[in-house]
């Protein structure tokens, strides 16, 4: 299987799982407790169905959208996710090349793999910097002047890791950050030769976000006891409020769910919220963003930007949710996948794919933009 053989997001997922060692691939592919979420979230889509009009002169369709300030030339983000080097040893630079290429945002997580300020000056696209809220302010606030300082255009908060979701493929595959693994888990290591190679030969692992504040080397602290011991689960309201101003620019919410903490996002000056649950990698029983869409477009969509991210696999998944009033979409293991498969060769295949998928379907509904898409096209199922 090469890379010229994936069409779609299951086959990069199977050339991904051949390529890694088994527990760094069930980390990107798990899911907290019984993984109900996890699978809920694409099946979400498949609950609605969309209902194209016809002869609406189609030729030229523009994908663009604005959000949070940022122009965006197609829908589709790539949401801020860990340790991507550990995936390819290309990581967050290839993630962020294809985003380049593609005129499209993408996050560089807390605990990426390549610096802020080295993404900063290498794509001229827009960088949003994913945060978690330690217990110490002091290091909240030099984190916050050295993004300022990067240049980067959003600040995201996730609200979602108060402590840790209970990952059961890692707790049995011993993958923890540094490696903890059991023998099985060693054993498939062994079985990946070339991951290995790539991995020993490339630049040294690092967490360049953190490294200056944690000490994440030996058995020192592990991602894990990161969550647990140095993320702040007291956190409320009136800290994030706080952050805003402190911030001072456009600022995002990551992992908002209910209809109250939308309103009290807007009340707080929050550019935009995004409606997840980190990929059913959090709270088992969640209910799916797209699910939970409508409902908070209707409370706040005319005060901040609605986004959401978790199952999104496919062109139609995103004209769904722009119908229902998202103004655009964040995907995780869409583009993990691809750049486990092949780097970055495997992220700019799958948004190129993403890209035809999202011309091609919005000719057929009948669409010339975004703002032609309403929820006049969509019915739900019972
Ligand atoms: C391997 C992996 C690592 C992730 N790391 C982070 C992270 O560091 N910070 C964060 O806010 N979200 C993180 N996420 C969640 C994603 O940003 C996003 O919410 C989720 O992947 C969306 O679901 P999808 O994978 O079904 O598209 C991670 C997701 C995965 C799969």
């Amino acid at each position: 299987m090469r890379l010229a053989d994936c069409h779609n997001f299951h086959d990069f997922r199977e050339l991904a799982r051949r390529r890694l060692p088994g527990p760094i691939f069930d980390y990107i592919d798990g899911a907290a407790d019984d993984e109900v979420t996890y699978r809920r979230n694409t099946a979400s889509f498949e609950r609605c169905d969309l209902v194209p009009n016809v002869l609406r002169g189609v030729g030229d369709v523009d994908l663009s959208v604005t959000v949070m300030g940022q122009r965006l030339a197609m829908p589709v983000y790539c949401s801020p996710t860990a340790l991507q080097r550990l995936f390819h040893h290309e990581g967050e630079r290839a993630v962020a090349a294809a985003a380049a290429k593609y005129g499209t945002m993408f996050g560089v997580s807390s605990l990426g793999t390549v610096s802020i300020e080295t993404l900063r000056k290498a794509y001229a696209t827009p960088q949003v910097y994913q945060f978690y809220f330690h217990k110490d302010r002091g290091l909240n606030r030099a984190m916050m002047q050295r993004a300022k300082k990067a240049g980067v255009d959003v600040m995201m908060l996730t609200v979602d890791s108060i402590t840790g979701g209970n990952r059961e493929r890692d707790l049995r595959t011993g993958f923890s950050i540094p490696f903890r693994l059991t023998l099985a888990g060693m054993l498939q290591f062994a079985l990946k030769p070339v991951w290995g190679l790539n991995y020993l030969t490339h630049e040294r692992f690092a967490l360049p976000q953190l490294d200056e504040h944690v000490d994440f080397s030996g058995s020192a602290v592990s991602i894990g006891r990161y969550f647990t011991e140095m993320l702040d689960p007291s956190m409320t309201w009136d800290d994030v409020a706080q952050m805003v101003r402190d911030w001072n620019g456009r600022f995002c919410l990551k992992g908002v769910m209910s209809v109250d903490d939308a309103k009290q996002a807007a009340e707080i000056g929050c550019s935009g919220i995004v409606l997840s649950n980190h990929g059913g990698r959090q709270l088992d029983g969640s209910r799916a963003p797209f699910d939970q869409l409508a409902e908070i477009v209707d409370a706040v969509g005319d005060r901040l930007d609605v986004m959401m991210d978790g199952g999104v696999q496919r062109g139609t998944h995103v004209l769904k949710a722009l119908s229902l009033g998202a103004k655009a979409v964040g995907v995780g293991r869409y583009y993990l996948f691809p750049l486990a498969a092949a780097g970055q060769a495997g992220v700019d295949r799958a948004l190129g794919l993403m890209r035809t998928e999202l011309e091609r379907d919005m000719r057929l509904m009948g669409c010339r933009s975004a703002s032609d898409l309403s929820r006049t096209n969509l019915r739900f199922r019972n």
